[in-house]
């Protein structure tokens, strides 16, 4: 049934009062709740609305139910959890494409269920929701479980018009530098040969290459699904300049042209991999390094970094900045490097 030509009306199943809440959290799961009208009651039943055309085994009408007064916009709103641990629920949490990433504190774990499903419900273009334990690894992947919706982690995420495919469940992929990715992207020049060291699904090289026009991209990763995915997006977003690699960055690096550009988002250990990008860093090139560290530690980091790599023979400026808040006394910077003097 297209419900799209009948804009006022909804499919509907009669479902008894008693199996309302049940069968309300089976939609949910199903992702076939229609969230845009009302539930309503006649007598011992309730109406409610879907987005299918059945349900099981319950009966379904077209009707033309009330709307909703208002969305919901935020899940702690409808997310049935006991009153004392409401303050515990997690304000914000991570989109990619159509599933969501939230990490749920202990505390709430026994009711991880319900807090999916009010995701799902507040959000309408999600298709499923995952626990996240944290990323863990050298590839940096998180540790997910499904706890409502359907379907796998794999999705398509939107960004500056590309279409980035990826698993966050196989592949590190972090949707809250899309700004980053497009400061970076506003300074490439045409022609640029860049090196993305840590490249992932390819997330930089992929919006670099829809908003300017380098020469070629290397995307390296050690972990061979990146490269996998990289190349999915490279195809996928009809580029054919971005150039994925597996392998060690380090050793990789040797075997590529030297660079106008290099892009280094490894924020626990990027320093230790400085010397391999001074090394083939064009004269006039600059690399754009990420780095999680104590606010406190910041100068004390950028000096000693610079008094190492001036014993290697690189003299180096730094220049920093703070792309968003990691923990209540860390953050997250952005440290472009150039060769100096
Ligand atoms: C923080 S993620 C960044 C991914 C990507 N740049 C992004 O923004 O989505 C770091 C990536 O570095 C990769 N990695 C770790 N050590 C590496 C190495 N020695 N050489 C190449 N890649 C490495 C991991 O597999 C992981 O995908």
């Amino acid at each position: 049934m297209d419900h799209s030509m009948m804009p006022d009306m909804a499919v509907c199943i009669r479902v008894p009062k008693a199996e309302g809440e049940s069968v309300r959290s089976g939609l949910i799961s199903a992702g076939i709740l229609d969230t845009r009208f009302r539930i309503s009651s006649d007598g011992d039943y309730l109406y409610i609305p879907i987005t299918a055309d059945s349900y099981m085994d319950y009966p379904a009408v077209v009707t033309e139910p009330e709307e909703r007064e208002r969305r919901i916009r935020d899940y702690r709103e409808v997310a049935d959890v006991p009153a004392g641990l409401r303050g515990l629920l997690p304000s914000s949490f991570d989109v990619v494409g159509d599933i969501a990433m939230i990490k749920i504190p202990p505390e709430l774990l026994p009711y991880k269920e319900q807090i999916g499903n009010a995701m799902l419900l507040a959000g309408r273009n999600l298709r499923s929701v995952f626990s996240d334990s944290g990323v863990k690894g050298e590839f940096r992947i998180r540790d997910l479980e499904r706890i409502a919706g359907t379907g796998p982690s794999e999705t398509v995420h939107r960004e500056f018009g590309a279409r980035l495919y990826t698993d966050p469940a196989r592949v590190y992929f972090n949707p809250r530098l899309s700004s980053e990715r497009a400061r970076i992207a506003s300074e490439v020049k045409k022609g640029e040969i860049i090196i993305d060291m840590f490249g992932g699904v390819a997330p930089f090289g992929t919006v670099i290459c829809r908003l300017s026009e380098p020469a070629a991209v290397y995307s390296v990763d050690l972990n061979p699904e990146a490269e996998r995915y990289a190349r999915m997006n490279a195809e996928r977003n009809g580029i054919k300049v971005l150039k994925p690699i597996t392998g060690d960055s380090s050793k990789v690096i040797y075997t590529l042209p030297d660079a106008d550009r290099i892009i280094m988002n490894l924020p626990q250990a990027a320093e230790r991999f400085l010397r391999y990008a001074l090394d083939k860093l064009k004269p006039e090139g600059k690399i754009h390094m990420y780095k999680i560290l104590e606010r406190s530690a910041l100068e004390s980091f950028c000096d000693d970094l610079a008094s190492e790599m001036e014993s290697l023979g690189f003299s180096i400026g730094i220049k920093c900045s703070e792309l968003k808040t990691y923990s209540p006394t860390m953050s997250v910077y952005s440290m472009d490097i150039t060769h100096s003097g």
